[in-house]
């Protein structure tokens, strides 16, 4: 049997909630968080050792390391682990900068170790039978994607998530979060954003969800995304109402969906009559099950897509082959949300997504460091919002005293 692989966690939110499930293949052997009450409270828990400093616990002996620490902090951390010969699984975003994107592509390309961005909704079971049914040629060319990853909750409960004025849940502009809705298209159909035109539905002041949050950002973002090989798709993601993740992949000669309501996981085939082969039918609907492994993904979290990033990690390091979400792609989903931010505040004039697999395009973003990140303040960065700067309101702060000292 292959020796298990011995993985530290950064991050006991999202982060402890994989390790602890990375069981087959894994042995989960360190975490490292600042938060040292609830660090003292994990290793109590699991008996693992814990880190408050990033850099001792990159000491610690272990071949992997999983990145969940704080959404625009994964590129210098991913960079640190690989120089420190781990194998890196970072949550998403795979960098905050562009600056970010081309030190990330280059620290990667300079080692030896996996390097695996962790954008799980693309192995969801309709994602990956849409894929299969793609490549199969089921729905012809592509031309036209939706991908929709809509999130809303009560203010109370996104005030319990984003803890404090500087969390980054109350500041990353709308577009940032937007590897769960337009990963999934990408993935699916091998394509990428060439160009995007970003679009917000602006704060919502009598929106309670929003107006009694800590957030200062708009309720969320569509960008238009014209894709390598011609094709149009819209991203949606925030926090809408109508709870739901949703993909839409028109080809040349065929629609598929999933679900959009009763049971979402279902997937739908659709064939206009003239073209569907004598004896089948121009409408199919079913739930699909997962290609491999049906049974360990059923029980794993987000409809079984966290299984998928995990066993993808485990088969690039034991295999040495890169992993399918390799650094390019990554870096692909996650600057999109960047590019749209750009577009937004221009009018959502179109904005290039640079291909940084091309070295001479990198030059061209080494230095572009522009963040709406409160922590790196300088003259020329944005604010998160396209209604400008503002600060959270009087109800907003009383129910944010109210949470985070119950907290
Ligand atoms: N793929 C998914 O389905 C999914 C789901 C949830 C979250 N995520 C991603 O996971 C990441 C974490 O999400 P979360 O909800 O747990 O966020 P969170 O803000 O609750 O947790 C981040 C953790 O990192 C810790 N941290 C911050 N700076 C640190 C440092 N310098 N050293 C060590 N620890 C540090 C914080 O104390 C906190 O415990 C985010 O990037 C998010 O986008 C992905």
């Amino acid at each position: 049997m292959a020796p298990r692989v011995r993985v530290g966690v950064v991050g006991i939110g999202r982060g402890l909630w994989l390790g602890e499930r990375a069981a087959a293949g894994f042995e989960l052997v360190a975490v490292c968080d600042t938060d040292e009450a609830g660090l003292r409270d994990v290793g109590r828990r699991l008996g693992v050792a814990t880190y408050t400093e990033y850099s001792r616990f990159l000491e610690h002996d272990m071949d992997a390391v999983l990145l969940a620490n704080n959404f625009h902090e994964h590129a210098p951390f991913a960079i640190k682990a690989l120089a420190a010969d781990k194998h890196v699984m970072s949550e998403t975003a795979a960098c905050h900068t562009l600056a970010e994107a081309v030190a990330l592509i280059e620290a990667v390309e300079a080692s030896d170790r996996v390097y695996l961005f962790a954008e799980n909704y693309p192995y969801m079971a309709f994602n990956q039978e849409m894929r299969r049914r793609y490549r199969a040629g089921d729905i012809g060319e592509f031309r036209y994607g939706e991908g929709e990853y809509v999130h809303p909750d009560p203010a109370a409960v996104k005030l319990a998530r984003s803890r404090g004025y500087d969390h980054w849940r109350n500041w990353i502009p709308a577009t940032y979060y937007c590897t769960h809705s337009v990963g999934p298209v990408m993935f699916i159909t091998g394509t990428r954003p060439e160009k995007v035109n970003g679009f917000v539905i602006p704060f919502d002041a009598n929106d309670p969800t929003m107006a009694h949050s800590a957030k200062i950002q708009d309720t969320a973002a569509t960008i238009i995304c014209r894709m390598s090989g011609g094709a149009v798709v819209k991203s949606l993601h925030g926090g809408l109402r109508g709870h739901g993740n949703y993909v839409r992949i028109h080809g040349n000669r065929g629609l598929m969906e999933n679900g959009r309501h009763g049971d979402k996981q279902r997937l739908r085939i659709w064939r206009e009559p003239w073209e569907t082969p004598v004896g089948e039918s121009s409408e199919i609907v079913y739930r699909p099950t997962f290609p491999h492994y049906h049974e360990e993904a059923t029980a794993a979290g987000h409809g079984g897509a966290d299984f998928f990033t995990l066993r993808a990690f485990l088969d690039a390091i034991r295999t040495g082959e890169p992993p399918e979400i390799d650094v390019y792609l990554g870096v692909d989903m996650s600057i999109v949300g960047i590019q749209a931010w750009r577009s937004v505040l221009a009018d959502s004039a179109p904005v290039e997504v640079p291909d940084l697999r091309d070295r001479a395009l990198r030059v061209r973003y080494a230095d572009d460091h522009w963040s709406p990140d409160p922590a790196r303040s300088m003259p020329g960065q944005p604010p998160s919002s396209v209604l400008g700067r503002f600060e959270p309101g009087a109800e907003a702060r009383a129910l944010a005293d109210k949470v985070w000292s119950d907290a």
